[in-house]
This record gives structure tokens, C-alpha cells and sequence, in this order.
């Protein structure tokens, strides 16, 4: 009863129109909405700010909105929240993870540092909250490397969890490191022999690659960078045909910023539609909509966890400038 009760509550009139209620909620609770570049369109039009990881927090550390709600998965709310223990922090489906937070649980990662003792634990921000407290230092796609390149030369390093940015960051840095074996679940369905055809297909196309795909699409790649580099890239790029490895959310912005060029979505191994991220794609203008009007679900956290992921996380966002 209790369910069915909930499911009415939540039910919204077709007639609504969404996004002018959004726009009128927004001001209602002096509210900033903060948009993955992963997030479907509608909801990265109707964004105050789009970004990648960093720029998400880096604008979350700043903002002076009351409410900020995340159109995002679930470690970007949570690091919103680490960063802005007062505001109310809102996402729209609590259920928005991603594979490679939930690949390493903290306890697991905990045992797997201790048997390196004397190194220090780097790890992306797609972590939990309690994987980022037991961290020394959290770094996201576009600074892993520059992050990396400010440890000493004799301290051990361990990066987790994704294994695939962690090989590209050895590899640019030329630093070894011991690295937890997790990967994205959407950038690792990448085809590279597909890809390959396309190219034959498209021989004036760059392609241009998320540096959480695996290796052999990596070693292809005209370009690798964050979801702003590729971005910033495809922008500035003589260059009017690009193959897109990372998930095809992004294109929406490349497509609105350079208007006469083509973008083709890297295809998937098989013909499924799993180059999406089904994390991402739970947020709905509809569920935007909700958790506005109800101020649900909402992020919260154990303040002894929050102030110990802050202190990695600040970190970063120094070592960054
Ligand atoms: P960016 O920081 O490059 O936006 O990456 C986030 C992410 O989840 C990539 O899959
Ligand atoms: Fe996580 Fe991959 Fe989705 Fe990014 S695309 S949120 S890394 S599952």
C-alpha cells in the first residue's frame, strides 16, 4: 500500500510543462543545477553549469546557491556534499552509480594497500565517499597526470579504481604504479575492431578517445582526453570528422558548439546501445522534476567519512591550479 502510495505521489500530469517548472523551482530554492556532459540533452539544456568531474566540483566548491541538485551519478552528488556540508545536495535517482565506484569497496581497497606499505593511495573520483576517506589524493581524467607528476620520484603509488586511466597516466608520466583492476563498464564495450571500419569508412575522421577506454582503442586514438578535453579538442581542431570513444551524451555540446562538423559515436562490440551509461541515464527531466519539487533523495553522509574524504579532495583541487 505504502508503494502504491508513493507511486501516486510520484506520478506527474503529462500536461505539466516540465521544464518551466524546473526554471520556477530553481529560483524558488535559490537552487544551481550542475549537468554531467553524459546527461541526456534536455537536461544539459536546461543546466546552469556543464561539465566534467573536476569542473563540476570545482564549481560546486564555489557556488553560493542554497540547494545544488546533480544531474550526475552518484560519487559526483557525493563529492558536491564532502565539499558543501550545509547545502541540501540534491540527485535525481539515488540509483545512478557507476561501475567503477561500485567495483571497489573501501574495505576491499583498505586490504589491498596494506600489502604496499610506504605507498600512498591516488583514486579517481569515481569512488564512494568511503573509498576517497582512506585516500591520500583524488584525481579525476583531465589532471591524473599532472597529479601524478607532483609525487616525489621515490614514493610508491597505488591507483585505483580504474585500471585502463591508470595504464595511460604510467604511460604519460612514465611512472609505474600499482593499480586496482577496475574498469568502466561503457568504455570497455568499445570495438576497436569496429572502430577500425568506421575509419576505413570515414579516412578523414580523427578519433578521438576517453582515457578510460582499453589500450588497443588508446594506442589508435588521434586525441585522449577528459569529456571538456575531447570537447575542447573537436572546438579548436582544424579537423571537421570525429569518431567519439567515450559516451555519445558529450556530442549533444560538440554538436551545439561547432555546428558544421561531424561526429560519429564510436559503435559498441555488439549491437546493443551500451556505449551509453546506464547510470546516466536514469536522471529524467521528470525525475529532475521531482526531486526539485519534493527535496528528495538527497545526499547525506557520515560527518566523521565526509571530513576525512575532504581532505584528499581539497588536495586535488590544490594541486589542480
Ligand atoms: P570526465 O571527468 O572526463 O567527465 O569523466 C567522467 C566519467 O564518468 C567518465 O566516464
Ligand atoms: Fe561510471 Fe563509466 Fe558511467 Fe562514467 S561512463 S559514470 S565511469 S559507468
Amino acid at each position: 500500500m505504502e508503494n502504491q502510495d508513493l507511486l501516486q505521489e510520484r506520478r506527474v500530469s503529462p500536461l505539466l510543462d516540465l521544464v518551466s517548472e524546473i526554471k520556477s523551482l530553481k529560483q524558488k530554492l535559490n537552487a544551481v543545477i550542475l549537468a554531467h556532459y553524459y546527461q541526456e540533452s534536455e537536461i544539459q539544456d536546461l543546466a546552469d553549469f556543464i561539465g566534467d568531474s573536476l569542473q563540476l566540483s570545482q564549481q560546486a566548491e564555489k557556488t553560493d546557491a542554497d540547494v545544488i541538485v546533480f544531474a550526475g551519478v552518484h560519487f559526483m552528488a557525493e563529492t558536491a556534499k564532502i565539499l558543501n556540508p550545509g547545502k541540501q545536495v540534491l540527485l535525481p535517482d539515488l540509483n545512478a552509480g557507476c561501475s567503477l565506484a561500485e567495483g571497489c569497496p573501501a574495505e576491499l581497497l583498505q586490504k589491498f594497500r596494506d600489502r604496499y606499505p610506504g605507498h600512498i593511495l591516488i583514486s579517481y573520483i569515481n569512488c564512494s565517499a568511503a573509498v576517497k576517506a582512506i585516500s591520500d589524493i583524488i584525481c579525476t581524467s583531465s589532471n591524473a597526470v599532472k597529479i601524478v607528476n607532483q609525487i616525489p620520484e621515490d614514493q610508491g603509488i597505488i591507483f585505483a579504481p580504474d585500471r585502463n586511466l591508470g595504464r595511460y597516466v604510467m604511460k604519460m608520466s612514465g611512472r609505474k604504479m600499482v593499480l586496482w583492476e577496475g574498469a568502466c563498464i561503457v568504455h570497455e564495450t568499445f570495438s576497436e575492431k569496429k572502430i577500425l571500419r568506421l575509419r576505413l569508412g570515414n579516412p578523414d575522421a580523427l578519433l578521438i578517445a576517453h582515457p578510460e577506454c582499453e589500450e588497443p582503442v588508446l594506442e589508435k586514438a588521434d586525441f585522449i582526453g577528459s569529456t571538456s578535453g575531447l570537447l575542447n579538442y573537436v572546438t579548436t581542431s582544424e579537423a571537421t570528422e570525429f569518431i567519439v570513444a567515450t559516451e555519445p551524451g558529450i556530442i549533444h555540446q560538440m554538436e551545439l558548439k561547432n555546428p558544421s562538423k561531424k561526429f560519429i559515436p564510436a559503435p559498441p562490440e555488439s549491437g546493443c546501445s551500451c556505449n551509453e551509461c546506464p547510470y546516466m541515464k536514469l536522471n529524467t527531466l521528470e525525475k529532475l522534476y521531482l526531486c526539485m519539487r519534493d527535496r528528495k533523495p538527497e545526499i547525506t553522509m557520515e560527518e566523521e567519512v565526509r571530513i576525512r574524504a575532504l581532505k584528499p579532495l581539497k588536495r586535488m583541487l590544490e594541486m589542480s591550479k
